[in-house]
């Protein structure tokens, strides 16, 4: 039989870590950061001093880096055995992530660790492609919204209170310039998936949200 996953794809600070990891939990489901693995992937490539435009290195680091995952609360990600939770939350670190998702063998490389997620008794599966390529047979699809101010302010808040120093006009550039590289990428584009529910958390709160996702899945 076939374990189940709920898909949740979006653009930056729509709230889907949230959400999903909510939905998970009440679930007792498994929880797959796909953002995390490409920002560990970003982590691993800067500490290797490597060029990320230089593809065939990225994705030598992409096949052979050791990701282990602890599913805490907060979750912790740990590479090569160095703790790494903090690091991956940087913007930076999220636009160099973005640039290395751009490629085909990167993201080919990284396909398998996000689909071994996929265990009894189910997933809940947070992205930009979850829905589309990952996971393309999943039980339900998301594709959690919101207005790029909202999405920008969000992001900000989140950050400040992880105590990073940030200027709200700049993240949101840097914010838009990301979600653009992202939906205009030719492989594997930020895009609604056949058959998802479109949720715009603008005016919604998480628990909200978390209620109309439940609503979606319904009878679980
Ligand atoms: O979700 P998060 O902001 O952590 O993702 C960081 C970047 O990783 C995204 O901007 C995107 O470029 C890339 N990503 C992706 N595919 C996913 C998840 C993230 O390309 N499924």
């Amino acid at each position: 039989t076939k374990v189940p996953v709920i898909t949740i794809d979006g653009p930056s600070g729509a709230g889907k870590g949230t959400v999903s990891r909510a939905l998970a939990k009440k679930l007792g489901w498994h929880f797959l950061d796909s953002g995390a693995i490409y920002r560990s992937l970003a982590v691993a490539v800067t500490q290797a001093a490597i060029d990320p435009q230089d593809i065939d290195a990225v994705v030598r680091v992409a096949e052979s880096m050791d990701l282990r995952f602890e599913a805490n609360d907060p979750p912790r990600i740990f590479l090569g055995g160095q703790d790494i939770s903090h690091k991956i939350q940087t913007e930076d670190c999220g636009s160099t992530a973005s640039k290395i998702a751009a490629h085909g063998p990167v993201r080919q490389a990284l396909l398998q660790k996000q689909r071994d997620f996929q265990r009894e008794p189910g997933l809940v599966a947070d992205g930009r492609d979850m829905g589309t390529v990952v996971f393309p047979d999943a039980s339900y699809k998301i594709f959690l919204t919101a207005s790029a101010e909202v999405r920008a302010k969000r992001r900000h808040k989140q950050l400040k209170e992880k105590g990073a120093d940030v200027n709200l006009d700049r993240l949101t550039k840097e914010i838009e310039e990301r979600d653009r590289r992202d939906k205009e990428r030719a492989e594997a584009p930020l895009t609604v998936p056949d058959g998802a529910v479109l949720i715009d958390s603008s005016d919604l709160t998480i628990d909200q949200v978390i209620a109309r996702c439940l609503d979606i899945i319904g009878g679980r």
